[in-house]
């Protein structure tokens, strides 16, 4: 089911075409092979993580085909244009914040300010992503718990039939995942180990203290307790769950038919897709903050079955207390 692709002109047009079509598209890197979609299109990045079966919405990184179209995308500092010019392409993820005019996906930022960006050290990817003429968005190309796969035959193992294509590169000769550097902040602060070593970033930069990966922040209830992170999370009103009446001077988050008499109704998915809704699931939250007269904002249950389980803990996230 799965189309088999080689590294060739051919292969490189046809995984073009299919990414610009919406479709995922597994490819190699330097490190290891990435689930790629098209990084502006929601309904793409929905696929991504319905292909995962994440049970959370973990930002993804978006690769670019060079520093100068990733830092157009966001706001690069002095240490990012050093790091930037050390080590791209290579296996390095900067977090750098977002550009207004950056049209990534909110769904892959994961509604965050902040993007996760890198130029990875293969031809055949960068060629990929010059032929789409957008930013990909890819995590590794494993099932949400499996390790990340260094082989096109891991990435078939995991997601054969799952994804519309692979262009099969052959191994990965890093191995191990990009290294995660957060330079959104006053300090660098390194996510995750990975490809680039610490050592070599502290030699580049200067001091790098470790960080806690957002991956772990999202496992754990670290994003509900008081100062950290919660601010992106959170939209304006104070928001209710499993809504099943509606008042007036509230917005709804309506999945399915809405409920009659809100105020003011954001659908994620009339027919109560869960793709679709993943898909249009961050706008939502930040639907209602510019609209007057509200008080608060009511979502209709949604199903907690394939993206629905990551779609609910984001909306419980949105719900949780605050200071
Ligand atoms: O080597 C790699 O980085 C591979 C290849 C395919 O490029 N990709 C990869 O993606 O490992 P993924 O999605 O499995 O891991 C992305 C990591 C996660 O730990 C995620 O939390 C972090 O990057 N990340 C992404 N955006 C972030 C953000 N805005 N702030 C903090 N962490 C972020
Ligand atoms: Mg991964």
């Amino acid at each position: 089911m799965t189309e088999q692709l080689a590294p060739d002109a051919a292969g490189i047009a046809r995984a073009a075409a299919l990414l610009l079509a919406g479709e995922l598209v597994a490819f190699g890197t330097e490190t290891v092979y990435g689930l790629g979609a098209d990084a502006t299109n929601n309904q793409a990045v929905a696929r991504v993580f319905d292909a995962k079966g994440r049970p959370h919405f973990n930002p993804l990184i978006c690769h670019y085909a060079d520093a100068e179209s990733a830092f157009a995308d966001v706001m690069a500092n002095e240490t990012a244009r050093v790091l930037a010019a050390t080590f791209w392409p290579g296996p390095l993820t900067m977090v750098l914040p977002r550009r207004i005019t950056c049209n990534v996906s909110l769904l892959a930022g994961a509604g965050l300010d902040t993007l996760a960006v890198r130029v990875p050290d293969n031809e055949i990817a960068r060629a990929l992503i010059r032929a789409v003429g957008r930013p990909i968005a890819a995590p590794s190309a494993n099932r949400s718990g499996q390790v990340s796969p260094t082989s096109a035959a891991h990435v078939l193992n995991g997601l054969d039939g799952r994804i519309a294509a692979i262009i099969d590169s052959g191994p990965c000769p890093v191995g191990v995942e990009s290294s995660v550097i957060d330079l959104s902040g006053a300090r660098p602060f390194l996510l995750r180990p990975g490809g680039v070593t610490l050592e070599a970033l502290i030699e580049a930069v200067g001091p790098v203290a470790k960080g806690m990966p957002l991956s772990a922040a999202l496992a754990s209830q670290t994003l509900r307790s008081p100062g950290m992170l919660l601010s992106h999370y959170a939209p304006d009103l104070p928001v209710r769950l499993n809504a099943t009446v509606v008042r007036a001077d509230e917005g709804l988050i309506a999945f399915g038919p809405a409920l009659p008499g809100a105020g003011a109704v954001y659908q994620l998915s009339i027919g109560s897709d869960l793709v679709e809704a993943a898909s249009h699931l961050f706008e939502a939250l930040r639907h209602f903050d510019g609209i007057g007269g509200l008080r608060g904002i009511a979502v209709m249950p949604v199903p907690q079955d394939g993206l629905g389980l990551a779609i609910n803990d984001r909306l419980e996230r949105a719900a949780a207390p605050r200071d």
